[in-house]
């Protein structure tokens, strides 16, 4: 029998993940050691391999079949825009991806201005400007901190994660627009998904049952 490999997102979600797959039964001994510096986890019973990486890799290593499934961000998975099943729907890390600014940044973005945008996400940010609002916009690349953007006059918006609001709130920023929901998800190679329907489709109903 061929390995199940399943790529996770490293961080909160992958525990979450694991806690999910215990309670159908999935579990994995080697990840439990908090001391460990493997990279990679089997199952050599249920012949499954886990493996912790970057949450913007897990859309690669799932197009590629270096990992037939995946668990990670909607957010990771619109900005990479890789080729493959978004299968279901874990119903955790639900957030918002918006549009935010100060309060003044609303009427820019009703007259349409040419206005700059810091985003880490710069490919959810042009489709939403370009494609769906039709405004043509600077996007500005950044790696964390976005917030910083608009206090410091690097862009008048920028486009980012709202969960709980508070760090727009502590620097003076609101919602101006919504763009879409998110939430993390379990992601399937397409090939994987012939090749290893039965495998994979009892896990997929298995983690239904859990996270409903
Ligand atoms: C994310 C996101 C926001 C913040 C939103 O940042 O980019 O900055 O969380 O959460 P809140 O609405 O609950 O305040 P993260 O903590 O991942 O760090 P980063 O800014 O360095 O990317």
């Amino acid at each position: 029998m061929n390995y199940i490999t399943i790529a996770l997102a490293k961080g909160r979600l992958a525990k979450t993940t694991m806690g999910f797959l215990n309670e159908i039964g999935i579990t994995c001994e080697e990840m439990e050691d908090p001391k460990t510096r493997k990279l990679i986890f089997t199952n050599e019973d249920l012949k499954l391999r886990f493996f912790l990486s970057k949450p913007s890799d897990v859309p690669t290593y799932v197009e590629y079949g270096a990992a037939d499934m995946g668990v990670v961000g909607r957010d990771t998975i619109l900005e990479e825009n890789r080729k493959l099943y978004e299968v279901l729907d874990l119903g955790v890390g639900k957030c918002r991806m918006c549009v935010a600014g100060p309060a003044e940044a609303a009427e820019l973005l009703k007259h349409h201005e040419l206005i700059r945008v810091a985003t880490k996400y710069p490919v959810i940010a042009k489709d939403y400007f370009y494609n769906k609002k039709h405004q043509t916009v600077e996007i500005i690349k950044l790696h964390g901190s976005v917030e910083l953007a608009p206090i410091v006059g690097l862009s008048e918006v920028i486009v980012d994660i709202v969960e709980t609001g508070s760090t727009l709130r502590e620097n003076g920023l609101m919602v101006l627009e919504e763009i879409c929901d998110l939430s993390a998800k379990i992601v399937v190679n397409q090939v994987s998904m012939k090749m290893e329907n039965d495998r994979i489709s009892r896990i997929i109903n298995d983690l239904k049952r859990v996270v409903s």
